[in-house]
């Protein structure tokens, strides 16, 4: 089934802002906490390094605040004007007390709602497919949407096969009505809940509750099973793009940018080689940032916005913890 938008409203992406750390952990550095070296990692993941908040007293808000404020300077925004503040992310500061909401009031949206949004590295994706149809429906007329994670804070600095990827990160985008004609066009949004043996965080929640035995077991980290991951996210998010690109009849060569989410360079690479895009149409930053969860998708586009122009076509691809994925189709308007 298509994505078929029976509103005359189409939603578009109209600011963007980001914020990484300044602290950067790079390989020679991880070669001196784990065995690992920088020839492994380069090879097999494309990463040469990652931002790290160190400050042990900041949460994931502090970075969705800094990338929400610096969309709201570049665009001259009135935050009161924000209806809506989605924060995707699976590192909050806290369990219970959205982040969203604190982020709304520190960056002054009092006239918005706030809610945080969890599908792992797909986050920022689904929270696309929200804040479009939020606007699309005519009810709300400016979404601010956030990915952010503070992923130092939950990876296990001993596991030589996930440490090496993670880094942390935050990105905003707002989405907006606008009658270019240019906006989010189409979506294709998949979970399978048989995956989260593969990728998941077990203690903390309503099943393994915080105890000694939790705590001493090492259940509070991130855990992958990174083989078998990987094998599903090329599959996955491979034909989610061919779907997207075969149903609205998108001849590659027309697409001016694949944006896909930055888990390993080898996954995007079989993407692109999947669809015949060459490598200067794939939005990169997994070389300098590592895999930033919900931040990767927006962080890209703050990366390239200066390259992009009104009615270029993007496409979208995820995949993460759950398992979530798909892919999306969005023509920029600006
Ligand atoms: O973002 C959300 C979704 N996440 C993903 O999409 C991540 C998907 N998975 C991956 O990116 C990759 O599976 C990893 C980067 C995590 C691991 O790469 P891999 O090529 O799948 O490695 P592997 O786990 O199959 O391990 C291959 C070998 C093993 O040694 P043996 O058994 O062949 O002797 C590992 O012990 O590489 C070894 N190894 C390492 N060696 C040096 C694993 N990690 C390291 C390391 N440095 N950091």
């Amino acid at each position: 089934m298509n994505y078929i938008n029976p509103s005359p409203i189409k939603a578009a992406i109209t600011a963007v802002g980001a914020y990484v750390p300044e602290d950067k952990l790079t390989n020679s550095e991880l070669e001196k906490m784990v065995e690992t070296n920088d020839e492994w990692i380069v090879a097999r993941t494309g990463i040469k390094e990652r931002r790290i908040l160190k400050d042990p007293s900041k949460g994931t808000s502090f970075m969705a605040i800094k990338a929400a404020q610096d969309l709201i300077n570049k665009r001259n925004l009135d935050p009161t004007e924000i209806d809506a503040v989605i924060v995707a992310t699976i590192t909050p500061d806290m369990n219970v007390a959205a982040t969203a909401a604190y982020v709304a009031s520190e960056i002054k949206a009092s006239n918005a709602f706030a809610f945080d949004l969890q599908a792992a590295c797909s986050g920022f994706l689904y929270g696309m497919s929200n804040a479009s149809s939020m606007i699309a429906s005519g009810r709300y007329h400016k979404v601010l949407l956030i990915g952010a994670d503070k992923m130092s804070s939950i990876v296990d600095y001993t596991d030589r096969t996930t440490c090496i990827i993670f880094g942390d990160g935050a990105g905003a985008v707002l989405f907006e009505s606008n009658n270019s004609g240019y906006g989010w066009e189409d979506e294709y949004l998949r979970s399978d809940g048989s995956g989260r043996m593969f990728l998941n965080i077990k203690a903390g929640g309503s099943l393994f509750p915080t105890s000694s035995e939790t705590v001493e077991g090492g259940m509070h980290n991130l855990y992958q099973d990174g083989k078998t991951v990987f094998k599903y996210a090329v599959s996955e998010m491979t034909s989610a793009v061919e779907k997207i690109i075969y149903r609205n009849e998108i001849n590659p060569d027309t697409v001016a940018y694949l944006v896909p989410h930055q888990a390993n360079k080898r996954i995007i690479d079989a993407i692109a080689r999947r669809i015949s895009l060459p490598s200067e149409k794939v939005m990169s930053n997994i070389e300098y940032l590592g895999n930033t969860t919900a931040a990767t998708l927006p962080l890209l586009l703050k990366d390239y916005e200066s390259k992009l122009s009104p009615g270029d076509r993007l496409i979208f691809a995820a995949f993460g913890g759950g398992f979530t994925w798909g892919a999306a189709y969005l023509t920029w308007a600006y």
